[in-house]
């Protein structure tokens, strides 16, 4: 994991190799528009990208920042790379980042077919709290909604 650099995004030079995996992981991939009109409001939306040596962009995730919670959007790795512990690494990461900048609940929704991801969530501590029917299109599907929120000692 030493060669893995994850950092903000605060630009629009990797956006291509972001939006690759976008289309390579989502039938329906957010648009570059999206990416360039979040881009404007960095106090609202972070985006991290992944790199490694032999390429850029490997992994991003985006969310935005609400008070003292962020709403995950986003979470992908490329398909050459995945099963490698990446994704977990980067899921991490933005946790502790969002945890430094106040906001230690964390939410997203994930679709109810997508047992990968359940999966990574779950051993990040995320919890089932509700379900979205039919939230998602191509092809229409339950979104599950999931919440994280800090251990009380
Ligand atoms: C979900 C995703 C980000 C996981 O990234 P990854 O780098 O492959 O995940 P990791 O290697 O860090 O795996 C972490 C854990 O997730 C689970 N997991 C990941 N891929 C899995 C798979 N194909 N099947 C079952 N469990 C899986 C496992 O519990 C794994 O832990 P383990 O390796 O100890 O068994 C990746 O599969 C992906 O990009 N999928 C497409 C986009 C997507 O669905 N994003 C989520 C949107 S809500």
């Amino acid at each position: 994991m030493s060669e893995i650099v994850i950092e903000r995004l605060s630009g629009l030079a990797d956006l291509e190799g972001l939006l690759d995996i976008e289309r390579a992981s989502f039938n329906n991939p957010t648009s570059r528009e999206w990416y360039e009109r979040e881009l404007g409001r960095p106090d609202v939306c972070f985006i991290y990208v992944l790199r490694l040596p032999a390429r850029p962009v490997a992994g991003f995730c985006t969310f935005w920042r609400v008070a003292d919670q962020i709403h995950i959007n986003n979470l992908a790795v490329h398909p050459e790379h995945r099963r490698g512990g990446l994704g977990r690494h980067l899921l991490a990461r933005v946790l502790e980042e969002a945890e430094r900048m106040g906001a230690p609940n964390a939410t997203l929704e994930v679709r109810r077919s997508n047992e990968a991801a359940q999966r990574l969530y779950d051993t990040a501590g995320f919890r089932v709290t509700a379900t979205r029917t039919g939230y998602y299109t191509q092809p229409i599907e339950d979104a599950l909604i999931l919440w994280r929120t800090p251990r009380i000692p």
